[in-house]
């Protein structure tokens, strides 16, 4: 399957695995863009830009393939070592990054003197558009299913994919609710060049997480998931547990007087105890409603040809034979 993103990143499949904290190691970046598809090392994970110099330098000895880097622009007041970052990106040889959060007008010009290529990821159109309009090759348009942050505007990628198509000129793919070749159709459908998943690749043979996260997953359906930090306007999508009951029992107590710091304990630092230590109850963390399609943890190579067979068997056989 050739389209716009698979021409872009020059990859097999048009099949993106967005940065995940804490998940998206070498292993699976590697085990991705080797599957055909375009694995992405998460940049802030590596907790200094010496870390993630060696990630990448990791990632290069298991593929010969591209891979990219996430780079999330975290609404904090002590921001991460951005330029220093963007060095060991350039350093690593990385041509593409994912970027998030807020737009990344400031570094584009650092970005692209290097020769790479932008896509950002965002849950707005008014925001595909900004970053269309400062040079970005590419968006990846998160609807309000999405594990993680999906803004606060609240449209399912059943309306805010088409409008994306109607109003941006760089190509986009599909993320939030991805997980198998009828996402893949629909998304083509939609006006969509691919498709992003998170979620989905947790649940997968190489990701270097502890098993019991990946059995959270496959053990809840699409109604597990709920919202959390509204209040604060940084919305996050997680998988439901005991951490999260507290958390939205303190939202519901404090209403709009709640502070970051009333929540620090479900919050901060829980990601290495949960994805690597398997104590999936520490805290919230991201998980798309798509876990309710969820049932087997297969190899990224089997993942990524069985949603790419799925696909093109619903194009040509069963969507051509209702014309
Ligand atoms: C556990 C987890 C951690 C995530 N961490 C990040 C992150 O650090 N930066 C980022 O840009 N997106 C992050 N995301 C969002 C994903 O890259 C992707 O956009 C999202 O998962 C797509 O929705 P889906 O889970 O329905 O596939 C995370 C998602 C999950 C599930």
């Amino acid at each position: 399957m050739k389209t716009q993103i698979t021409k872009l990143f020059n990859i097999q499949h048009p099949i993106i695995q967005g940065g995940m904290h804490y998940v998206g190691f070498a292993e699976l970046a590697s085990a991705v863009s080797n599957a055909g598809g375009l694995g992405i090392i998460t940049g802030l994970t590596q907790k200094t830009p010496e870390n993630l110099l060696k990630e990448i330098e990791r990632c290069h000895k298991l593929t010969d393939k591209p891979f990219g880097v996430n780079l999330t622009f975290l609404p904090t007041v002590a921001a991460p070592d951005y330029p220093g970052f963007i060095k060991a990106i350039i350093d690593g040889g990385i041509t593409i990054v994912e970027t998030a959060g807020r737009n990344p007008q400031e570094y584009m010009p650092l970005l692209k003197d290097a020769g790479i290529k932008v896509i950002h990821k965002c849950t707005s159109v008014r925001h595909a558009l900004k970053a269309e309009s400062i040079g970005c090759d590419a968006v990846s348009v998160d609807g309000f299913e999405c594990g993680g942050h999906p803004g606060e505007d609240d449209i399912p990628n059943m309306v805010l994919l088409p409008c994306a198509a109607d109003k941006l000129k760089i190509p986009f793919v599909a993320s939030g609710g991805m997980a198998d070749g009828r996402s893949l159709a629909a998304a083509l459908a939609l006006g969509a060049e691919g498709i992003n998943m998170g979620t989905r690749f947790i649940a997968t043979q190489e990701a270097p997480v502890h098993e019991n996260v990946k059995q959270a997953i496959l053990s809840a359906s699409e109604r597990d998931t709920r919202l959390v930090m509204r209040p604060l306007r940084n919305t996050e999508r997680v998988l439901n547990n005991s951490a999260v009951e507290s958390l939205l029992n303190k939202e519901a107590r404090l209403g709009k007087d709640i502070k970051f710091e009333d929540i620090i304990d479900e919050v901060v630092g829980v990601y290495p105890k949960i994805m690597t230590d398997g104590d999936v109850e520490k805290g919230v963390w991201s998980c798309g409603m798509v876990a309710g399609l969820i049932h087997d943890i297969p190899t990224c190579q089997t993942l990524i040809e069985r949603i790419v067979t799925e696909a093109e068997n619903i194009i040509k056989d069963r969507l051509s034979a209702l014309l």
